[in-house]
């Protein structure tokens, strides 16, 4: 425990320790008395089923007013052998990118300042020992489940001491205890394991554990963003969700430009009524439609979002988070709604709360989309971030419990909300507003090191992708997808006969597969290629595997795939989906029918790679016998 307290001469590292309690078979209170400075420190560590250890801190003031707290950290030792560190970095549309360095004497710190949790966040930190892999090797993580400003920390000293510490970061004057008042940390989830893999999968079976996670059964959606974005024109979204009915989607999201005037992306947020201009029949017409075709409804929100240019901002330009005097930059066009003042909580609240009570949505895409920079509360301007991450967390709570049957997805520009804090209380992440396959094949991968598939958004886009530009045949962008929770982003009235009939088959193949995609133990394989991703989901009854290149490789063919997680006594029938336009010359003999083999043989010795074109991927059915 590190906790800086300004006008504290000390450091409590642990001083006066009064004992320990423990609260259950594993769950222990530590607690900790400094009498003259009028503080107590309570620390709960629980070994979770899943073999994670999850602490968090609470510091009470027990004395006179005066305590500013500066930085709470917690921290738990690594040992020294432990000497590469492994994290995230990235920015919007590069998120969870790979970081991996030797570890010297001093602190390897990463700060997220964003007042979200950010695209760069470090996500997991890991400290492993040298040249740790996806099965082998020892490492050891931590996450800091905060959905605003926070650290992660690997330190190390010259007498090879180690800690890997996290928490939230406090801006000046944001806590300050008052005569018994208290400050309690995030939660922060520690693994160990064999490899990243293990790591991983603890982490997995957490949020499978937890009371809302999804079943394997969650529908297939259509959003329709990138198929009209602010053109909500009736009839067009109409033909949309029919189309997608007819292939096979279960649920039909509706994105940003329904409500208020927005009709583009500089006006109405924060206004959430349904646009009168935009739908003068209102929405019900639509969702009516929607669900006679046997889909879900779901609807876009960004309640912590405003444009200047709103009712709302007009009415109440206090509400806007502001430093003393001035409004911030605009970033996307639009301000932070200051959700720690009660009556700007409550007004969002109920317009939200409203529009779930008076159509029928099962589904909210709860959207945030700009840094909170310059972040305080009028007139005074004191600094609110962490004020407005715990009001965040309060009005999400509030309207998942007034409308219970909602499910709601954390997005955040895609990918900037993806934290354990948020996911108690969401059941999806949108991985990234990167579509584009060759991206999303890294994406989902690094995604995947705290988050099983199917709580990551994983969609099928347009054969050119809007945001990189880059052509994918419908089969890489299928086959890459269907490693998540599978949506389409499309105009379909844009695609070809060909194109929607082999879209039906992948989401029929999705449908019948889903309880092995969305259910099973996440494996990753190195191959000798860096550019390659070889992965693999495995229940006890069948496994999926996916192997995908994204340049030629240099090295030709890539040799034995050997595959991992099978039951090395059972035999299994390997059937393979290879939609590369290749000749059945060039492709290995067991493509062209299904080969049987005992799972020893295909961990150990392996199957020969098929020739991959680059930017391609074969999926591989392993069915046990
Ligand atoms: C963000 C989201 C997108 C879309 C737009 C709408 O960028 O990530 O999916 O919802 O906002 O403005």
């Amino acid at each position: 425990m590190d906790a800086r307290l300004a006008g504290d001469p000390c450091r409590l590292r642990g001083r006066g320790l009064v004992g320990h309690h423990e609260l259950g078979s594993s769950l222990v209170s530590f607690d900790a008395v400094a009498p003259e400075s009028g503080l107590e420190l309570t620390i709960l560590v629980e070994l979770t089923a899943e073999g994670l250890v999850a602490v968090r801190g609470t510091l009470t003031n027990t004395g006179e007013p005066g305590y500013q707290v500066d930085e709470f950290t917690l921290s738990l030792p690594v040992p020294a052998r432990a000497d590469e560190v492994l994290d995230f970095a990235g920015r919007w549309g590069v998120e969870r990118f790979p970081q991996r360095r030797q570890m010297g004497v001093g602190q390897h710190r990463r700060e997220g300042r964003h007042g979200r949790t950010g695209p760069d966040a470090a996500y997991v930190l890991h400290a492993g020992t040298h040249g740790f892999g996806y099965a082998a090797g020892e490492v050891w993580a931590v996450h800091t489940a905060w959905s605003g400003n926070h650290v992660h920390q690997l330190e190390r000293d010259l007498n090879g001491h180690q800690a890997l510490s996290g928490g939230e970061l406090l801006l000046p004057g944001e806590v300050r205890l008052g005569s018994g008042e208290r400050y309690s940390t995030p939660w922060l989830y520690f693994a160990h394991g064999e490899g990243l893999d293990q790591v991983a999968g603890r982490f997995h079976e957490f949020l499978r554990g937890l009371p809302h996670a999804p079943s394997a059964q969650r529908p297939v959606t259509l959003n329709v963003w990138e198929a009209v974005y602010f053109d909500h024109d009736a009839a067009r979204l109409l033909d949309l969700a029919e189309r997608a009915a007819s292939l096979g989607v279960e649920r039909f999201v509706l994105d940003d430009g329904w409500f208020g005037s927005r009709r583009n992306e500089r006006s109405g947020l924060g206004d959430w009524v349904v646009s009168g201009d935009a739908w003068p029949d209102g929405l019900t017409p639509l969702i009516e439609r929607v669900h006679d075709l046997g889909m879900q409804f779901g609807l876009w929100f960004e309640p912590e979002a405003v444009n200047e240019d709103s009712d709302v901002a007009r009415a109440h330009p206090e509400w806007i988070m502001q430093p003393a005097g001035r409004l911030p930059v605009q970033a996307r066009f639009q301000q932070i709604m200051n959700l720690s003042v009660p009556e700007a909580w409550e007004h969002v609240f109920s317009q939200v709360d409203a529009v779930l009570r008076e159509n029928r949505i099962d589904y909210v895409k709860w959207d945030h989309n700009r840094d909170l920079v310059d972040a305080g509360t009028a007139p005074h301007g004191r600094a609110a971030v962490h004020e407005q991450t715990l009001a965040f967390y309060r009005l999400l709570d509030a309207l998942r419990q007034a409308h219970p049957h909602v499910e709601f997805e954390s997005c955040s520009s895609g990918g900037s909300r993806v934290d354990l804090e948020v996911l108690r209380r969401a059941e999806r992440v949108w991985v990234s507003d990167i579509i584009d396959p060759a991206e999303r094949q890294r994406m989902l991968w690094w995604t995947g090191q705290l988050i099983p598939p199917e709580f990551q958004g994983s969609h099928v886009a347009s054969g050119r992708s809007h945001t990189t530009g880059r052509w994918h045949d419908l089969g890489f962008r299928a086959a890459t997808a269907v490693f998540g929770h599978l949506g389409i982003e499309w105009d379909l009235a844009q695609a070809s006969e060909d194109e929607l009939s082999e879209l039906a088959w992948w989401i029929h193949w999705y449908k019948t597969n889903r309880d092995v995609l969305l259910a099973g133990r996440v494996v990753r394989i190195d191959l000798p290629d860096p550019d390659t991703y070889f992965k693999g989901v495995v229940t006890p009854e069948k496994a999926i595997f996916s192997v995908s290149q994204l340049s030629a490789s240099p090295l030709g063919n890539l040799g034995m795939l050997r595959f991992r997680g099978l039951d090395p006594d059972a035999r299994y029938r390997v059937t393979a989906i290879d939609r590369q336009p290749i000749p059945p010359a060039n492709r290995p003999p067991w493509e062209a029918a299904p080969v049987e083999l005992p799972g020893r043989v295909l961990m150990q010795a392996g199957l020969r790679c098929p020739q991959l074109l680059p930017e391609t991927a074969v999926l591989f059915e392993l069915e046990r016998l």
